[in-house]
């Protein structure tokens, strides 16, 4: 029998409502059972964090924003020189295919992790190349009550590597972050860097100020986030001056709105961060804005008038 936690992550995924795991997953060979699938101890993400990664939304049973992932993907590969093994168009398929096998039909994710692959350790690359890849979905609703309400934030400091534009399997900074802000009943932690914000511990920030927006520029400093982007876009169609120029943390009590952006998250206003309100503590105008901007683009504005906020 192989040993795995297949049973205590199952256990895990059914106490917590709305959470469910899908059965199939798609792996570099092929696609199997969840429980099915084990690597080797000497596997090169486990080890050293070799790997890249993606959480792509899944909106009613449909991928949102699918393509654009999977280009980031591709350029995050790339960036470590991981060869992803299959080409984009039959990634792309093959997703499409597993989101069929699992019957997808509510609100999810699909992670989506390719690595350096197995081998006895060391840390130079193996001189085969035989990646993994694994991706599976797991149920997610939506975050409606913050995306209404908004969040607290709290500040640390940016303490990763140069290259955070790679969506790379090296989160342990991002980790402890989250913890501290969750230690401290905070939503986020958002980074700071040399006095100025970067992102946050799995979201990009944004600060508005005189009807502009303002956050960090998408240079190696920042995961280029694919709903910041959708933002930007946003920003365009409305007349919203979208501007790529680092705030500093003295200009959050400037403020007059902020929010964060994430795949998981969508636009969640930012209404405190560490003892500071933002705008009194209401979430503001461009925010809202912005997101009804995201619920049409998402295919979700006529859905989101009959769903209730828990
Ligand atoms: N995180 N910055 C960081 C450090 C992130 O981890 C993420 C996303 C973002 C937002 O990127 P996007 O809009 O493409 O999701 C910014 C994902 C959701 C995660 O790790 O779960």
């Amino acid at each position: 029998m192989i040993y795995s936690n297949y049973d205590y992550i199952m256990k895990l995924g059914k106490g917590d409502e709305g959470m469910t795991l899908k059965p199939y997953v798609l792996t570099e060979k092929s696609f199997f059972l969840y429980q099915e699938v084990a690597y080797p101890l000497e596997e090169r993400g486990l080890q050293f964090g070799d790997g890249v990664y993606e959480v792509v939304r899944i909106y009613h049973g449909k991928y949102f924003l699918l393509q654009e992932h999977i280009d980031r993907l591709y350029r995050s590969a790339e960036a470590i020189r991981l060869a992803v093994p299959f080409e984009k168009e039959d990634l792309i398929e093959k997703l499409e295919q597993l989101r069929k096998m699992n019957d997808v039909k509510e609100d999810a994710i699909v992670y989506l992790q390719v690595t350096r692959g197995s081998f006895p350790r060391a840390h130079a690359f193996p001189a085969e190349n035989r990646p993994n890849l694994f991706a599976y979905i797991r149920e997610m609703p939506r975050k409606l009550q913050e995306a209404e309400n908004g969040v607290r934030a709290i500040l640390t400091r940016d303490v990763r590597w140069e290259y955070c534009y790679i969506k790379s399997l090296n989160l342990l900074a991002n980790v402890l972050a989250k913890q501290e802000a969750a230690e401290r009943g905070a939503f986020e932690a958002i980074f700071y860097r040399d006095g100025k914000i970067t992102e946050g511990s799995s979201s990009n920030i944004f600060l508005v100020q005189g009807g502009k927006v303002y956050t960090h520029p998408a240079t190696e400093r920042i995961l280029n986030g694919i709903t910041r982007m959708k933002v930007k876009q946003f920003c365009d169609l409305l007349h919203i001056p979208f501007i790529e120029e680092a705030f500093s943390t003295e200009d959050i009590a400037k403020a007059d709105e902020m929010f964060l952006t994430s795949t998981t998250a969508s636009i969640i206003p930012i209404i405190q961060v560490e003892e500071q309100l933002i705008a009194g503590g209401k979430p503001g105008e461009v925010t809202r804005k912005l997101q009804a901007a995201y619920e049409e683009a998402a295919g979700l504005a006529m859905k989101n008038k009959n769903a209730s906020c828990k």
